[in-house]
């Protein structure tokens, strides 16, 4: 047998569950019938099921605005009322995703059995107060209406000099007068299944030819086309620094049928029925669907804290037209790769000298919280474990604050989690394994609280999640024997890419109220310096200075380290919303 080049790659996922009739006596498939059937045909395929291809395309459009524009938006609408049956659904990309896992468990190897090409759509605000006025009016969430671009300094910290290449006025897309209106998302098993496909979207757009090959205008053109796709081997499944991307997701609530229990999410800690994997807590999925219940951001311990149900996302946030739809972020991120690693390197040295020992992996590693296999640093202190990384029933089994309890074997069955071959997680109260400001502390501080503020917590902090959906764009880099005198100006990053319900709430709290900010999680602990910026994401334009410092814990000692740059910079982006099929038919005029 001829096995695929991804063969050393370890499969971390959930098991393939039967694919044609429900297992009602399957401890992961529980009976839920509180949790609301989700309306996957309705959904776009990669809001809950996630594409999860080696290679994407981006086109980013804009409706043209010379001449008669009215007229353009008239062909766009016709366009898009034959782009609409392309667009790959939730219930296609599931059942897709169940049977390439099943048939990959089957071969105990990587697959090209099957393969598939899936097309998503979203639309700024602009354009759908082109397309909709009346709806659009009626999303209240301040960063959709405004638009990335305008938000980029104010919210985010994006370089506000001008000069600056993450200044939205040198952003390739997406800056002042470049804003994309739409963006279409082509994923795809295989490179030359992509190129055709965007070949064929292109030629549409462009040769006066609709998708189904019949004469007709689009009245739109590319602004931008991203390309992206997974890193080669060994880089496979990581993002350009070298680290594990994609390994800790919500787990959502919600069923796939009328059936109570067709789950989406399987159940497999048989600890807690309120968790999918081990460490991953479940969540309504109004967090990122509107139309559905979210969390109840402030419930008590006796409301069912993490677990309770809060309101309808759409009500009072968006008009019915949203519902089955989802917000969608997207940061085009460059990655300054020798830039980083000359820090870690360069600051290891300067620490060790100090007499704080540590060398530039472990510094990596702890500004992340997970070393470059994907291994939790709060369950491999010392160094990095790739057994533990490879195991996803344990590699998000973690708190920050609690320790972690064993899952004995006895308990699984064969979709359980058993966890109990690495040392557990005994909780980092006070930052010594994982700063305040590693990157997955910063963006997702589980069970951590606030001392000065009650507003931190794990059930207000379940407010602030995020479906990511990113892939690297460019060649990976290599660093040469003399790295001082070759300066990574390659064009290589990370697209970022996220589904939400409330941009302010999610992906802008991350960024600006988190990420950025210094004081996050509190100011001062026991007196000592501030918990500081993420170094990986984290951005401040203080003083009209990029530096930022974040607080560290070497051999007991807190230091501080200054990073003087940034090494993920800004370059395009946008604030889309991605609208249910029924609401793509009701834009493009085919519904009245
Ligand atoms: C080039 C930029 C970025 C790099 C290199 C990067 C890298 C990583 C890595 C290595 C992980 C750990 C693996 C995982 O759980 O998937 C991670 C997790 C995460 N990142 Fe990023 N990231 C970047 C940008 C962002 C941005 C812009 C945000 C949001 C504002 C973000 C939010 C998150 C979140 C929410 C997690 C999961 C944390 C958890 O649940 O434990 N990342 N990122």
């Amino acid at each position: 047998m001829t096995l695929s080049c991804n063969d050393s790659v370890p499969i971390r996922e959930t098991p393939a569950v039967n694919l044609l009739t429900s297992h009602p006596a399957d401890p992961a498939r529980p009976p839920v019938p509180n949790e609301p059937p989700l309306a996957v045909c309705n959904i776009q395929g990669n809001i809950i099921g996630g594409f999860n291809k080696d290679h994407q395309t981006m086109l980013f459009l804009r409706v043209r605005r010379d001449g008669d524009v009215r007229g353009h938006l008239a062909a766009f609408k016709r366009w898009l009322h034959e782009f609409v049956p392309f667009i790959a659904t939730a219930e296609e990309v599931l059942a897709f995703n169940r049977l390439f896992k099943a048939i990959r468990q089957r071969n105990q190897a990587e697959t090209r059995t099957i393969q598939a090409t899936w097309i998503n759509i979203a639309f700024s605000f602009e354009a759908l107060s082109m397309l909709a006025p009346n709806d659009a009016e009626q999303f209240t969430d301040e960063a959709f209406r405004e638009g990335l671009a305008k938000r980029a300094v104010a919210r985010l910290g994006d370089p506000a000099d001008l000069e600056m290449e993450g200044n939205p006025k040198n952003w390739v897309f997406g800056g002042p007068g470049n804003e994309a209106d739409v963006v279409i998302i082509v994923a795809s098993d295989d490179a030359q299944d992509l190129a055709a496909t965007v070949d064929r979207i292109e030629a549409s757009i462009y040769g006066g030819r609709s998708p189904k090959g019949g004469p007709l205008a689009s009245g739109v053109q590319v602004v931008y086309k991203q390309q992206g796709a997974t890193l080669p081997l060994p880089l496979t499944g990581h993002e350009h620094f070298g680290f594990l991307d994609g390994v800790s997701q919500p787990a959502i609530r919600g069923r796939l049928s009328d059936d109570p229990t067709d789950v989406l999410t399987l159940r497999q800690n048989p600890n807690d029925p309120d968790q999918g994997k081990p460490g991953q807590d479940l969540l309504w999925p109004g967090e990122f669907v509107f139309g559905y219940a979210g969390q109840k951001g402030d419930a008590t311990e006796a409301e069912g804290g993490v677990a309770a149900k809060g309101p309808d996302s759409l009500v009072g946030n968006a008009p019915e037209l949203a519902r089955d739809g989802s917000f969608l972020v997207v940061r085009r991120l460059r990655q300054d790769v020798a830039g980083f690693h000359a820090f870690l390197r360069e600051t290891a040295q300067k620490l060790t000298a100090k007499g704080h020992d540590i060398i530039a992996d472990e510094l990596g590693a702890r500004l992340v919280g997970r070393w470059k296999s994907g291994a939790p640093v709060l369950r491999a202190p010392g160094a990095d474990l790739p057994a533990l990384a490879a195991d996803d029933c344990a590699n998000n089994n973690f708190e920050f604050q609690e320790p972690t309890a064993r899952i004995p074997a006895a308990k699984a069955g064969p979709t359980q989690c058993s966890d109990h071959v690495f040392k557990q997680s005994e909780g980092d109260k006070t930052g010594a394994i994982c700063p305040f400001a590693g990157h997955i502390r910063k963006t997702y501080p589980r069970d951590d609280t606030g001392t000065l503020s009650p507003k931190i917590g794990e059930v207000s902090t379940q407010t602030h999640r995020l479906l990511r959906r990113g892939i690297p764009f460019g060649q990976p880099y290599f660093e040469p024997k003399d790295a001082s005198k070759t300066p990574d100006d390659g064009n290589r990053g990370l697209v970022f890419a996220a589904y939400q319900t409330s941009i302010v709430e999610q992906f802008e709290f991350v960024q600006g109220s988190w990420a950025n900010n210094v004081d996050f999680k509190d100011a001062r602990v026991e007196g000592r310096v501030q918990a500081g910026h993420d170094l990986i994401i984290g951005q401040s334009n203080a003083n009209g200075v990029r530096a930022r410092r974040c607080r560290v814990s070497v051999g007991g000692s807190q230091i501080e380290v200054e990073a003087p740059v940034d090494w993920v910079i800004p370059t395009g982006g946008g604030y889309f919303f991605a609208p249910s099929i029924e609401a793509l038919r009701t834009l493009a005029g085919s519904k009245p």
